[in-house]
């Protein structure tokens, strides 16, 4: 399977290579790209002996027909990518080089080599395969910023070869794709795109046009002119008015360098031609011939790519474009977000196989890379159900024929608390105060862990709780009790079975008349109940074929919830009685007897007042018996308190 992917991986990144290098027309954007290139690279790890040889050697892309061939005598190498700190370290460890670097940014164009001879610009090549290039010298010759002559008389005589970006910088860009919209031409994806296509065509007077630029950042055996540092190439490109980014730096060890990769992070914005990163060189050149290269890359320097900002956003619908050439192209229109500054509304969305996995309404990852134009991109991350439950980790099963996914544990805690709300809910047990909060607390301390548990709480298990005093717990007990009294279907309701809510609870119930009738019915009885149909019928049957659901009904039914017409006796003896204890009890503790009053219906209060009804006397009673006195309470004994409650 892996070593499938491995081959599709191959063939996928040479598909993506030949558009962006030979056609000018990327399909995905530069950080999907990379991304592609990382998992081929683990893969290759993994199974070394399926690696294809020498696939990574290739520099760029073949070169177009349409021009003459130049070789380069000194290749045009690539750039090593790193994508964090820890891999940029590694990077130079390897050739043992900690210190002395600049660091420049690494600027989104199209690699060209400039010839120079007696001051005189007289050739100048696309890297193409990084051996053999393409003849772009008319075309260059019309880029402003490139010096044709170099009047200083310093410049050294005979061939001298200087290396650049050809670009387009972003505003030039912007007006020409306002342009190409409003002749419905097709837009350039991005700026390198532009620079690009626009330098590998025939037509030099296009090239005029569309005002290209140029940054010179090396200088091919810079030795030869006495220049050991690449910063000092730099001041020597400047000084004779070769156009150079001025962001640069030098930096002394890889602590300054991640400072200026920091720095430049968002500074990057604020420049008006696009960067994909920064470029860490190791400034002493005298050394490079020493560090080496691979086929591919030098090892004195690195690219370290910024991650590209992506956010994610609502997909509202597709639009499909028709482009000049007839090519038809998704574009996603979106719940408006912010990227890099922009409001982003409308995105490419040109990855097809992505496009057949999302629907409308979905939320997207939108990137806007070294792209002007903001992509959808398929990330991986976004919108999948996770093969394990977020909460008690059980695996995520899908009900067959179902849409949804659901947790396989039945005792997962989150479950437990969601039944356990329901349960509590208006339309239910209507046991007010049992929200959110207090059903999370009573789950995830394991005070309940099946629904009849609720009935066995104490007073004491809910003052253990954060934020629960006396009051409040005696008013949620109360609570519980009084829901004794709701009818039975509101309970078969509040047992969460699928497909039964309330309205059909009620019609179950004035079928059966009690809980062990519908238990014990089969689904041809369930059937003939009016208003239950097949799907709700094999749901019940199921459900009271569940052991643990078959405990739960035998727990409710010794609660007193088994009749329909359910009234029980005991609950409710002390109703609306209000009890005030005083003194020291000597057969059970105050909160055993609170309990009591409250789990039979009755009230506590810490204080005697009118509205007392008993005052429970123990030994040593103090001020509150002289008050209850006073205003004819009656006041009874500890004994007298256990025969009110039934002598148990
Ligand atoms: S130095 C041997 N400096 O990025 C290569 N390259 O992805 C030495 N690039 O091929 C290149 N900005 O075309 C260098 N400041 C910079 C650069 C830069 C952009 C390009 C260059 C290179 C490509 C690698």
């Amino acid at each position: 399977m892996q070593i499938d992917e491995l081959y599709n991986l191959y063939n996928l990144i040479e598909r993506h290579r030949k558009l962006y290098y030979e056609q000018d027309a990327p399909e995905i954007s530069d950080s999907e790209y990379d991304n592609l290139v990382i998992k081929l690279k683990e893969l290759e790890k993994k199974y070394p002996d399926s690696a294809r040889k020498n696939f990574w050697d290739k520099v760029g892309g073949k070169t177009n027909e349409l021009f003459a061939k130049v070789e380069h005598k000194t290749p045009m190498l690539s750039l090593d990518n790193v994508f964090n700190f820890d891999e940029l370290k590694n990077f130079f460890n390897r050739v043992n080089v900690d210190n002395d670097f600049i660091c420049e940014m690494k600027i989104d164009g199209l690699a060209v080599s400039l010839i120079y001879e007696d001051g005189i610009f007289i050739r100048g090549a696309t890297r193409g395969d990084g051996h053999t290039g393409e003849d772009v010298t008319e075309n260059l010759k019309m880029i402003k910023s490139l010096p044709l002559k170099i009047e200083n008389k310093n410049f050294p005589r005979g061939i001298v070869e200087v290396r650049g970006e050809v670009l387009m910088n972003t505003k030039n860009f912007n007006e020409l794709n306002k342009i190409r919209a409003l002749n419905k031409q097709t837009l350039f994806a991005n700026p390198r795109n532009a620079a690009a296509g626009t330098l590998r065509q025939l037509n030099k007077n296009i090239v005029a046009e569309r005002n290209l630029d140029i940054l010179i950042y090396y200088l091919v055996d810079a030795e030869k002119f006495g220049l050991n540092t690449q910063n000092d190439v730099l001041s020597w490109l400047n000084n004779f008015k070769f156009p150079v980014q001025s962001a640069f730096k030098y930096c002394k060890n890889l602590n300054d360098v991640e400072n200026f990769i920091i720095q430049w992070q968002d500074e990057k914005n604020n420049l008006n031609y696009m960067t994909d990163g920064v470029v860490i060189k190791f400034n002493n050149i005298s050394q490079w011939n020493n560090i080496g290269s691979t086929v591919h890359h030098p090892k004195w320097a690195v690219a370290y790519k910024y991650k590209s900002e992506r956010v994610k956003t609502k997909l509202i619908s597709v639009e499909f474009s028709v482009g000049r050439t007839g090519t038809i192209t998704p574009v996603a229109i979106l719940e408006p977000v912010q990227i890099s500054g922009t409001v982003v509304q409308r995105a490419s969305l040109h990855n097809a196989e992505y496009l057949a996995k999302i629907r409308i309404g979905d939320i997207v990852t939108v990137e806007k890379a070294g792209e002007i134009i903001p992509q959808i991109v398929d990330d991986d991350n976004i919108m999948k159900i996770p093969v394990k439950c977020p909460v008690c980790n059980s695996e995520v099963i899908k009900i067959p024929g179902e849409s949804a996914y659901k947790c396989s544990n039945k005792f997962c805690p989150a479950i437990l608390k969601e039944s356990l709300k329901y349960f509590a809910s208006r339309k239910c047990m209507d046991i007010k105060g049992l929200g959110n909060r207090l059903a999370a607390q009573l789950t995830e301390s394991g005070k309940i862990k099946k629904l009849s548990d609720l009935y066995n709480l104490t007073l004491f298990d809910l003052t253990s709780l954060e934020k629960t005093g006396v009051k409040t717990a005696q008013k949620i007990l109360n609570e519980i009790e009084k829901s004794k009294t709701r009818p039975l279907y509101a309970l078969v309701a509040g047992l969460g079975i699928n497909y039964i809510g309330i309205q059909t609870a009620e019609l179950l119930m004035k079928n059966f008349k009690s809980l062990d009738e519908l238990a014990n019915a089969d689904e041809k009885n369930l059937l003939k109940v009016k208003g239950i149909g097949k799907i709700a019928a094999r749901s019940i049957h199921e459900f009271f074929n569940d052991q643990d659901n078959m405990k739960l009904i035998e727990d409710f039914k010794l609660i007193g919830f088994s009749e329909n017409a359910n009234n029980n006796n005991e609950a409710g003896i002390l109703s609306g009685k209000l009890f005030v204890f005083t003194g020291k009890l000597n057969l059970m503790t105050r909160e055993q007897a609170w309990e009591k009053v409250i789990n039979l219906g009755g009230k506590i209060s810490s204080s005697v007042s009118s509205k007392t009804d008993f005052l429970v006397v123990g030994g040593k009673a103090g001020a509150k018996l002289n008050k209850a006195r006073e205003l004819n309470i009656k006041i009874i004994s500890e004994q007298e308190f256990i025969n009110l409650i039934g002598g148990k």
